[in-house]
C-alpha cells in the first residue's frame, strides 16, 4: 500500500488562527491547502507555499468541490483543521433567528459536514488527524455570548464522540481550547451585534452595549497579556500533529487555563455573581 496522504486542509485562512496555521505548517514542510470563502484574501498564502482554494463552510457545493479537488490531487485529505468560526454575540432574546442559524451553520454544521466529506478517503488510508478549533468558551458561558458558547459546547461533544468513533481507523481527533487570541475575532464579535435590538423600549440595550465594550476591552486592554497571538495556536497544532499519541484536548493561553479553572471551582450561583461584577443584569 502506498504511503498515506498527509495533505492538510485548513478552513478560514483569510486571517487569524487559520492563516497563521497555514503559514506555519507550509513553512515546516507540510503540503497545505489553505482555504477561505473569499479567495482573494489568501493570495499571499500561495506565495508562501500553500495551495489555495475557495471554501465556504456554510455551502455544500463549495465544501464538496474543495474536498473533491484535493482528493483528486492527493488521494485523500490527511489532516483536516476545522478552524472557520466567529462569535454571534448579544443577549439570547435579541439575536434574530437567521443570525442564530448562521452561527450554528458556520461553527457546528460546517465542521460536521466537512468532516463527513473527508472521512471516507481518510478512513480508507487508515491515517488521519482532525483538529477542531473549539474554545475555552466550550467549557463555560459568558453572558451575552450564549449562542457562540452553545456552538463551542457542541464542538466539545462532537469531538469527544468522534475521537472514540475514529480511533480504530487510525484517525486522531484533537480539540483545541484557545483563550484570548488577538485576531479579527474580537472585532467580528462586536460587529455581529449591529442588529441585536428588540423593538420598542429595549431592556437589553445597556447590557448588549456592555457586552460589546467588554469584548473590545478584552482584546484591546491589559487582558490581552494573558492571551496570545495566532501563531501560538499554530505552534500547538504543529507540535500535536507530530505526536504519535496527541492529547485529546489542549487548553491554550493563561487566560483559558485561569477562566476554565475558575468556572470549575465556582458553583453556578457564585459564577453568576462574578459575572454581575462585569455585566449589568438586564431588568
Ligand atoms: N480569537 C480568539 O480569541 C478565539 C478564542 C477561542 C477560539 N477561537 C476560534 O478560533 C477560530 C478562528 O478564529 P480567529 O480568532 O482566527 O478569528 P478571525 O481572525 O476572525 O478568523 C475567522 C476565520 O473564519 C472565517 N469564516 C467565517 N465564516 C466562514 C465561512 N462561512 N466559511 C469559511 N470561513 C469562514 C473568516 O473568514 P472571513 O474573513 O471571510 O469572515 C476568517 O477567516 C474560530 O473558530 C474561533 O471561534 C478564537
Amino acid at each position: 500500500m502506498s504511503a498515506p496522504s498527509k495533505a492538510v486542509l485548513v478552513t478560514g485562512c483569510s486571517s487569524g488562527i487559520g492563516r497563521a496555521t497555514a503559514l506555519r505548517l507550509a513553512g515546516s514542510g507540510w503540503k497545505v491547502y489553505a482555504s477561505a470563502r473569499r479567495p482573494e484574501t489568501i493570495s499571499q498564502l500561495g506565495d508562501a507555499g500553500c495551495q489555495t482554494l475557495a471554501l465556504d463552510v456554510t455551502d455544500e457545493q463549495s465544501m464538496r468541490a474543495a474536498v473533491d479537488s484535493i482528493e483528486q490531487a492527493e488521494g485523500a485529505i490527511g489532516v483536516l483543521i476545522n478552524n472557520a468560526g466567529y462569535s454571534q454575540s448579544g443577549a439570547i432574546e435579541t439575536v434574530p433567528m437567521d443570525a442564530v442559524r448562521r452561527q450554528f451553520e458556520t461553527n457546528v454544521f460546517g465542521l460536521v459536514r466537512l468532516t463527513q466529506l473527508v472521512l471516507p478517503k481518510m478512513r480508507a488510508q487508515r491515517w488521519g488527524k482532525i483538529v477542531n478549533i473549539g474554545s475555552m468558551g466550550g467549557r463555560l458561558s459568558f453572558p451575552g455570548g450564549g449562542h457562540y458558547h452553545a456552538t463551542k459546547h457542541a464542538v466539545e461533544a462532537i469531538s469527544d464522540a468522534l475521537r472514540f468513533e475514529l480511533r480504530g481507523f487510525g484517525i486522531d481527533v484533537i480539540l483545541l481550547e484557545p483563550g484570548l487570541i488577538t485576531t479579527e475575532f474580537g472585532e467580528a464579535a462586536t460587529a455581529s451585534m449591529a442588529d441585536t435590538t428588540i423593538a420598542g423600549d429595549d431592556p437589553y440595550a445597556t447590557f448588549n452595549t456592555t457586552v460589546g465594550a467588554v469584548t473590545k476591552g478584552a482584546y484591546d486592554g491589559p487582558m490581552r497579556l494573558l492571551g496570545g497571538g495566532p501563531d501560538r495556536v499554530a505552534k500547538v497544532i504543529e507540535r500535536a500533529l507530530k505526536r504519535r499519541h496527541p492529547p485529546a484536548r489542549i487548553t491554550i493561553t493563561p487566560s483559558a487555563k485561569l477562566t476554565i479553572g475558575m468556572r470549575r471551582l465556582l458553583p453556578d450561583r457564585a459564577w453568576d455573581v462574578a459575572m454581575r461584577a462585569q455585566f449589568p443584569e438586564p431588568s
